[in-house]
């Protein structure tokens, strides 16, 4: 399964492990990763083949998605992060939406951009009712991603220890 911008360069699909050196450059980069990046490429490539068994068990393209800009001209710098969405460990019930992008392709839209076609996959093919985030307050990066797609914040959780906002996007927004 796919998701293609419709007027711009961006592709979704799923991970391949032929795709480790990209996934490495996000995972394995603790400026990215801040929360627990993996340490070094045989982490990241136990992580690679976790996401893509899950994705796999869990159909609907429910799972994590490679982030890949069509016009970047070396194949091998496409992959410019993932986006996310998956159960939320922090709202039973709900899907949580998460972005991640290497460290040199920030401030493009690329985050923004992607989220918007998996919001709309959510919402239009998978009929969901609402997305939901948990963000740190301190991330700003990832408070202006939230904001754009005209998330609000809806209450507190706690996650991985870290209290968090909880971010959400109704259907009928
Ligand atoms: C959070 C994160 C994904 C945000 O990345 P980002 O590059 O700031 O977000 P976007 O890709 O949406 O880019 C937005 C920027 O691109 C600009 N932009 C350019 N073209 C754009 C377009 N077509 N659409 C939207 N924005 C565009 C925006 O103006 C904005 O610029 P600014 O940085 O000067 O404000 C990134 O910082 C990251 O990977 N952080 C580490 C991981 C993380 O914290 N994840 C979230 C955990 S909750």
């Amino acid at each position: 399964m796919e998701l293609n911008e419709p007027e711009g360069t961006l592709r979704l699909r799923g991970f391949s492990l032929e795709d480790h050196d990209a996934f490495h450059a996000i995972w394995g980069d603790p400026e990215v990763i801040w929360w627990g990046h993996d340490p070094d490429r045989e982490a990241s490539r136990a992580r690679l083949e976790r996401v893509i068994a899950s994705r796999a068990r869990r159909g609907q393209g429910i799972g994590f998605w490679a982030i890949v800009d069509e016009s970047i001209d070396d194949p091998g710098t496409r992959i410019v992060g993932d986006v996310v969405l998956q159960p939320a460990p922090f709202a039973r019930g709900d899907l949580e939406i998460g972005w991640h992008l290497r460290r040199g392709c920030w401030g493009r839209g690329y985050a923004v951009r992607s989220a918007r076609l998996l919001v709309r996959h959510a919402f239009d093919r998978l009929r969901l009712a609402r997305v939901v985030a948990a963000i740190v307050p301190t991330n700003e990066r990832s408070i202006a991603v939230a904001q754009r797609l005209g998330m609000r914040i809806e209450g507190r959780v706690m996650h991985g220890g870290m209290q968090h906002d909880l971010w959400a996007l109704h259907r009928d927004d």
